[in-house]
């Protein structure tokens, strides 16, 4: 029997519809909306594409949305200044940075610089540290959007065996801290793992994000299992497509995500969560949206 599809595209948009309505009882209870501020820096075309789409979406969420464009040329000193700025404005409650940067722009630096009660993203050294130690901290967009796809396939994680493919600082280490705080067996899989398909074989979960396309292929998945791609690339005729082969795969698996219309929607959806909790957390410490 083929897979059920997880559909990020309906999850994530139920999830937009849920803080659209909740937004209105915030201007109430605080005099103003969350204000979430995106830098970009010089023109690189799928990052200019994803900030158009972060910013459409944190407007009709009925958010304030402010879209820095910086040229390729700002210097490192300009973009921390610029960051230093927004991080002392009151009316600013989110900091995002696109990444990448150029290279003459030390990225580990720029993020440090955001104030860590505005980092959206959850990229900052501290919100890093405080995932990992199990504190309170704003949970990087794309973890907790597949956690969230997760949860919607009612799938049990207590005990499972997760594989997460990829090691990345924004998907994939984060994610396997996520699923071990909901107590699967996580096994962290990457490029130098001897024998990829037999460690892939034994995942009830299996989390993709390394952007390779088609490196997941059916004989590597376990029948049943859930499968999870994150992967952004694009084929030889220039269609977008994911690191699992869904037509193949989709054969084998109990539940699994395509590509588009699955990751990418919900990372969108839990940055106007992260929004509106950075917003919460620095006006008052009740908890209407997290
Ligand atoms: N570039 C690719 N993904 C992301 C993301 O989630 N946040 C930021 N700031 N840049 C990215």
């Amino acid at each position: 029997m083929a897979a059920q599809i997880i559909d990020g595209k309906a999850i994530a948009a139920f999830v937009r519809e849920d803080i659209k309505t909740q937004v209105p009882g915030l201007r109430e209870k605080y005099g103003r909306v969350p204000c979430l501020c995106v830098i970009i820096v010089g023109e690189n075309p799928a990052s200019k594409v994803y900030v158009r789409n972060k910013v459409k979406a944190t407007e009709e969420a009925g958010m304030e949305s402010r879209l820095l464009a910086l040229p390729e040329s700002v210097s490192e000193e300009e973009l921390l200044a610029l960051i230093g700025k927004l991080n002392a404005d009151d009316g600013v409650d989110g900091i995002l940075v696109q990444l990448p940067l150029p290279k003459h722009i030390d990225e580990d630096k720029v993020i440090d610089a955001i104030s860590v009660d505005k980092d959206v993203d959850g990229f900052h050294v501290l919100n890093v540290g405080s995932l990992q130690l199990g504190r309170h901290c704003i949970v990087p967009c794309t973890p907790k959007g597949i956690m969230c796809l997760l949860t919607s396939t009612g799938v049990p994680l207590n005990g499972c065996n997760a594989v997460v493919v990829g090691r990345s600082n924004i998907v994939g280490k984060p994610v396997a801290k996520l699923l071990l705080d909901a107590n699967a067996t996580v096994t962290v899989a990457h490029s130098r793992t001897a024998d990829l398909g037999a460690v892939t074989r034994r995942a009830d979960v299996l989390v993709v994000a390394v952007g390779r396309e088609s490196l997941i292929t059916a004989d590597m998945v376990k029948p049943g299992a859930v499968v999870i791609d994150v992967g952004m690339n694009r084929n030889a005729e220039g269609k977008l497509c994911g690191d699992v082969d869904f037509e193949g795969v989709k054969e084998v698996a109990g539940w699994i995500t395509p590509v588009p219309g699955g990751v990418g929607p919900m990372t969108i959806a839990m940055l106007l969560k992260n929004t509106a909790e950075c917003f919460e957390n620095r006006l008052g410490n009740c908890n209407d949206i997290i």
